[in-house]
């Protein structure tokens, strides 16, 4: 018997401009947690697809239990015992969450597929969980945070010997981080060897046993989690020290540039957003705390004209004004950068210039000729102000890492300079010299006078960098906070306190 469940040797991929991964070893042990941590394109995903049978590397070898596998497509890698959640969502909207679950290995009965067995027995799994997702329900009527639950449900079910898990909690809730979290201490007592990958450090410590480091598309160490520390896995991660992860060096004044007033969804059945009044003051950066499912993205959506039917008011420097649509928005200055930037935002078979400068455009065109040396300059400048790695700006986003998605995503909306900047979880899925670089430019627009309001259901993120914060619960404000007196005690306290009317449970 080999001393590890899983050996990946001298692993090389490489794509168009990229060498992705060079001569990467990586073990797992059964029974183990074994992270892998790296900057935002460091090469994790492409390692674990590399696993998975989805790309097929130029060199290096994959031992299990000591024998060479040959991982030649996704099967191979299930018959393995190897399953994954990817960092992407990969589920069929159109379908219900037992059919997802279920996809391709369908309970069958005489009919057919045997729907009450299978829906009855996804319901079973999802209980686990305790998280209210009906196994009947359609894909595409969950928030992301279900059906991010519903991906992990559906990888474990496969009763697999090796459990990789890319991102799994990006935008789930800690009630169901700590249901994960035993789940996964439940497999490793039967052996299950679990590769972890996440940017949120806390979480490496918390259920963790030994981490491996990538930077660039190489190996750089492994550490038992005991005996390492926050400091030393960033110095590993991005090759030098990193000292001050959050500062917000700038106050702002009292002037009040947004005032929305008494916003709802309009909706009678299962409304997200209730009466909800705020005041947005010049160059202030305004927290939006509170539990996953507070309504806090939706009342954006609603302030941003994403949501038909809403209701309330809204003034800008002074003058009412009538957002429709988020045409209606932008013309007015607003810029909103989502929370699920796969379905809201990219262009994802367009270049990284296209979609970095989308935007701005117009500001190019003149006499009906596109100024692509200004296009040009403007992404260079977003590339390197947020040093998104990417080989040219002709590549294709879906080509860049998670991280470095957002981070174009981000550079493209800062780029239009907008007097109010709305940033829905800005540093979900970016690692930590990046998240750096985004709070600075957060300083540095707000000293030119940009309002930002920051969703971010990360404290430490809202506490070190907010002027105020706004605290939401189930729909409703429970208050707001100034910034002397903004900690994670008075931020709970408010996030779960319940308000007269606001019984509607989702
Ligand atoms: N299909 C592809 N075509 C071209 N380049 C790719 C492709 N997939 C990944 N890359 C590149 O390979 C490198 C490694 O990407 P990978 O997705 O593995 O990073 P990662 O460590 O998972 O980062 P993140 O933390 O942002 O998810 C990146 O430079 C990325 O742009
Ligand atoms: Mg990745």
């Amino acid at each position: 018997m080999s001393e590890y469940l899983l050996e990946m040797k001298g692993i090389s991929k490489s794509f168009p401009g990229v060498k992705a991964l060079q001569d990467v070893d990586y073990q797992l042990k059964a029974g183990e947690i074994h992270a892998l941590l790296g900057e935002n394109g460091a090469g994790k995903s492409t390692l674990i697809k590399v696993l998975g049978g989805i790309y097929h590397p130029e060199k290096g070898s994959i031992f299990i239990d000591g024998k060479e596998a040959a991982i030649t497509d996704v099967n191979a890698a299930r018959d393995n015992g190897i399953s994954i959640i990817h960092q992407e969502l990969v589920l069929v909207p159109r379908m219900t969450v037992a059919e997802n679950i279920f996809l391709g290995r369908e309970p069958k009965g005489t009919f057919g597929v045997d729907k009450y067995k299978m829906t009855k027995d996804a319901q079973k799994m999802l209980d686990n969980f305790n998280v209210g997702i009906k196994a009947d329900m359609e894909i595409a009527d969950l928030t992301i945070a279900k059906q991010q639950m519903v991906e992990i449900v559906k990888a474990i079910s496969f009763n697999c010997r090796i459990l990789v898990m890319d991102e799994p909690t990006s935008s789930i809730a800690d009630k169901e981080v700590n249901a994960l979290f035993s789940i996964m201490r439940d497999l490793t007592k039967r052996g299950v060897g679990i590769i972890y990958i996440s940017h949120k450090m806390s979480e490496i410590f918390e259920v963790c046993d030994r981490v491996t480091v990538l930077r660039d598309g190489m190996y750089i160490d492994t550490c038992n989690v005991p005996e390492t520390t926050r400091d030393q896995l960033v110095s590993l991660m991005v090759g030098r020290e990193l000292d001050q992860y959050y500062v917000r060096d700038y106050e702002a004044s009292d002037e009040v540039v947004m005032r929305c007033t008494h916003i709802s969804d309009g909706k009678k059945l299962h409304s997200r957003v209730k009466d909800v009044s705020f005041e947005l003051h010049r160059g202030e950066i305004l927290g939006f705390s509170g539990l996953v499912g507070a309504g806090r993205s939706e009342t954006m959506q609603c302030i941003f004209g994403l949501t038909k039917g809403s209701k309330g008011e809204i003034e800008l420097e002074g003058r009412k004004v009538e957002i429709r649509s988020a045409m209606d928005a932008m013309r007015y200055g607003i810029a909103m950068v989502p929370e699920d930037r796969k379905l809201e935002g990219l262009y994802h078979t367009q270049s990284v210039r296209f979609n970095s400068t989308i935007e701005v455009l117009d500001q190019f065109i003149s006499h009906l000729y596109v100024n692509t040396a200004r296009e040009a300059e403007i992404t260079q400048e977003y590339i390197d102000k947020m040093h998104t790695k990417t080989p040219s700006q002709e590549q294709m986003v879906t080509n860049l890492s998670g991280g470095n998605q957002q981070k174009v995503m981000i550079g493209r909306w800062m780029a239009t300079a907008p007097k109010v900047l709305i940033l829905d979880e800005p540093t979900r899925g970016v690692d930590v010299g990046a998240k750096a670089e985004i709070y600075e430019i957060m300083n540095e627009l707000t000293k030119q006078g940009i309002s930002i309001i920051m969703i971010s259901s990360e404290l430490p993120e809202i506490i070190n960098m907010s002027d105020r914060v706004y605290v939401m619960y189930e729909g409703r404000i429970t208050g707001c906070i100034n910034r002397e007196d903004i900690s994670q005690e008075s931020i709970m306290h408010l996030a779960t306190l319940e308000t007269t009317g606001g019984n509607d449970h989702d």
